[in-house]
């Protein structure tokens, strides 16, 4: 108790003193000259910042939301699913997986907005609320969503980066190359030993899924351990290497609470030239932030060499375009004047799919007595978490993401030898994002959940659309799931057939789990999706009705230079201007691999190395 409520103190004192390893805000606008400005603090803009500073430049990294140092929900792997529900951090975005309303609502996940960011989750609203659609959780903070996110680091499949440099013929992109820019990394993975701490299951796993040692990694199938980004038990990671870079002396500004509006560009030669960034000064000044209401003070920043933009795979083509680069009828319609018409801004987007099987059980496990998963005073395992600082095997569950374990699956429906399917299972309820996931996910601590990614999907119909032209409004964002969707040479049954053999695949898991006694072992009956549903058909309609998503991409996608729909050439630049480069999430003309933030790393350090080394004509 007294430990507790210590930290609860030293939290709250974090809270009022500005964070020391931040510079001082620079207020007056003369002073805002810069060689290079980064709008976005995320997997790509984070440490491509830090990159270009270390290497001498002057350079200014703008960050919409602001630095959590201090906040425990950031710290603790454990908290991983109540860190997305932060009000201080969270952006509530709502997206559409299918524009046709009557199909959206058989997603029991559909949300309304009953008051200002209070929402009513599933059929039967009350009258008056407002449709939403999906949640799809964001952060913003400085760090972007790997200051919350699930800490899971798989690396990319080598066809992922070949499959660049075929669209490009820039064969910088060959995997062979790319290697370089995990070593470079300091995202280092760590295999986590306290995966028995959870599951008593280390032995019975692969201890590497990243293995580079194995040639045939990329087709290996099997159980594996899941690599978190994390030090001593403690999520380490963009956050800390800006701070750091900060701290260390090199020329690094971060304007946190500092909301990029647009980019402005010298248009007197023959292409146009940015040349810096208009922004709203302010706290939680966008929408989606539950803390919003303030209208912020405008101001502006110039960069003397490039503006590079990584505010995701939403926000990046909601940049571009109320910055005049986009779609020409698009922008045309909502005044914007059009600095570069290109029709792909806010295209191509991609996603995985996401689906669960999940079962309950009679008794609780073990392996979570005492955990709350809340910080609330009687939250046990933070007590231990907090007691073993130094003691990664000892500091117990919340020294993991609370996953145990995946298997790596390649589908009959896959286009490659590459797996296509990765399938984790963990002692949560998870059936995707919705307002307050995080509460229902853990109310007790009787379920196991079995839960897919679908590599490598097909669907390149996702888009992103104004809303209006205020920069504070989120965009319009529909997914266009399965048959409403890419559907050429059968991709979206391939996606979906995919699907049915993973929810197969997780149900033959758990009548083997049985075997694992220390997982609650005991008896469990099947919720998700539920006894009754077994044909390809019903769990077809199952996945089509409740899949989700959380890696969307590709939305100002690099392309070959004949390509109309390419926004960026292979070196990150926005075609049709100069001194303007897209470096996040937004850049990949195909979703990689499994999971995508070990990707984005790797372009972030890539495009560091580009911006420095390589031509910038
Ligand atoms: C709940 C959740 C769990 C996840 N778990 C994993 C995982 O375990 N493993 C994995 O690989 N991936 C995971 N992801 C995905 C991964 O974290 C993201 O895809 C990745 O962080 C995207 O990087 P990014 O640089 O493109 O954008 P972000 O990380 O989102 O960063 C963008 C930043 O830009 C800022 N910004 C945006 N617009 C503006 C503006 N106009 N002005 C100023 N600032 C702006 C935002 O505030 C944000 O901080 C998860 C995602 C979610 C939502
Ligand atoms: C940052 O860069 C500017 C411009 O190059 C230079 O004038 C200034 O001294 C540098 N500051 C530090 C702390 O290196
Ligand atoms: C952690 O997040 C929860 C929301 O999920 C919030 O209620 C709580 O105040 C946050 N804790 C801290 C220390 O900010
Ligand atoms: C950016 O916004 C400012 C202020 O709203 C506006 O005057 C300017 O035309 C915009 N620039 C571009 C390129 O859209
Ligand atoms: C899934 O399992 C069911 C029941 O065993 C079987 O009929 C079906 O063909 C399987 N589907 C796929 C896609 O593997």
């Amino acid at each position: 108790m007294k430990i507790l409520s210590f930290t609860a103190l030293v939290a709250f004192i974090l809270a009022l003193v500005p964070s020391f390893v931040l510079a001082s805000r620079v207020t007056t606008q003369d002073q805002l000259e810069y060689e290079y400005i980064v709008v976005g603090s995320g997997a790509g803009g984070g440490p491509l910042a830090c990159r270009l500073a270390m290497a001498g430049h002057k350079t200014l990294l703008i960050e919409a939301g602001n630095d959590q140092n201090g906040n425990i929900n950031i710290t603790v792997p454990g908290y991983q699913a109540v860190v997305t529900n932060d009000p201080k951090l969270r952006w509530d975005i709502f997206v559409n997986h299918y524009q046709d309303q009557t199909r959206a609502r058989r997603d029991p996940k559909f949300s309304y907005e009953v008051a200002p960011y209070k929402y009513y989750v599933g059929p039967d609203p009350p009258f008056g609320a407002t449709p939403l659609g999906i949640l799809y959780p964001r952060a913003g903070t400085l760090g972007g969503c790997v200051t919350h996110n699930a800490l899971i680091l798989i690396t990319p499949h080598a066809s992922d980066w070949d499959g660049i440099a075929t669209i490009t013929g820039d064969n910088s992109w060959a995997a062979t190359n790319m290697d370089q820019y995990l070593d470079k990394s300091v995202m280092g993975v760590q295999p986590d030993p306290t995966i028995s701490a959870l599951t008593g299951l280390a032995g019975t796993l692969l201890v590497d899924p990243n293995s580079r040692l194995n040639p045939n990694r990329d087709s290996t199938q099997g159980f594996f351990q899941i690599p978190l980004i994390m030090k001593d038990g403690a999520r380490k990671a963009v956050r800390d290497f800006i701070a750091a870079t900060v701290k260390g002396g090199y020329n690094l500004t971060v304007r946190e609470n500092c909301h990029v509006t647009n980019i402005t560009f010298d248009t007197s030669g023959s292409k146009p030239k940015a040349t810096g960034v208009n922004f709203l000064d302010g706290k939680y000044l966008y929408r989606a932030s539950p803390l919003s209401g303030d209208q912020g003070t405008p101001g502006s920043a110039t960069a003397s060499k490039e503006v590079l933009i990584s505010g995701g795979a939403f926000n990046t083509p909601q940049l571009l375009k109320l910055s005049g680069i986009g779609p020409f009828a698009e922008l045309k319609s909502f005044d914007i004047p059009v600095i570069a018409d290109l029709p792909g801004v806010g295209l191509n987007m991609q996603d995985r799919y996401e689906i669960p099987v999940n079962v309950k059980h009679g008794t609780d496990f073990n392996v979570l007595n005492g955990c709350t998963f809340d910080g609330k005073p009687d939250d046990a395992c933070l007590t231990k978490w907090e007691n073993n600082p130094y003691f990664l095997a000892q500091r117990g569950a919340y020294a993991t993401n609370g996953l145990a374990g995946a298997m790596a699956v390649h589908s009959n429906y896959a286009s490659t030898t590459d797996i296509d399917l990765f399938i984790f299972g963990g002692p949560v309820d998870f059936t995707g994002y919705f307002p307050d996931w995080n509460d229902a996910s853990l109310a007790d601590h009787k379920h196991f959940s079995w839960y897919t990614l679908k590599a490598h999907t097909r669907n390149t119909a996702g888009t992103v659309q104004l809303r209006s032209a205020d920069p504070l409004d989120t965009p319009i964002i529909n997914f266009n799931y399965f048959d409403t969707g890419t559907t050429a040479g059968g991709a979206d049954t391939l996606d979906l057939n995919a699907m049915i053999q993973a929810v197969n695949t997780s149900r033959e898991a758990l009548r083997k789990y049985a075997d694992y006694a220390i997982l609650g072992g005991d008896a469990f009956v099947e919720e998700e999706p539920g006894p009754d549903v077994q044909s390809n058909e019903d769990i077809g309609q199952y996945i089509k009705d409740r899949a989700w998503g959380h890696h969307a991409s590709c939305t100002a996608a690099i392309g070959a230079d004949g390509d109309p729909n390419a926004v960026l050439d292979s070196q990150f630049r926005v075609r049709g201007v100069q001194g303007l480069r897209v470096v996040d999430a937004s850049v990949f003309p195909r979703i990689p691999g499994v999971f995508i933030q070990a990707p984005i790393f790797m372009v972030s350090e890539k495009a560091a190395d580009v911006i420095l080394n390589g031509e910038t004509t």
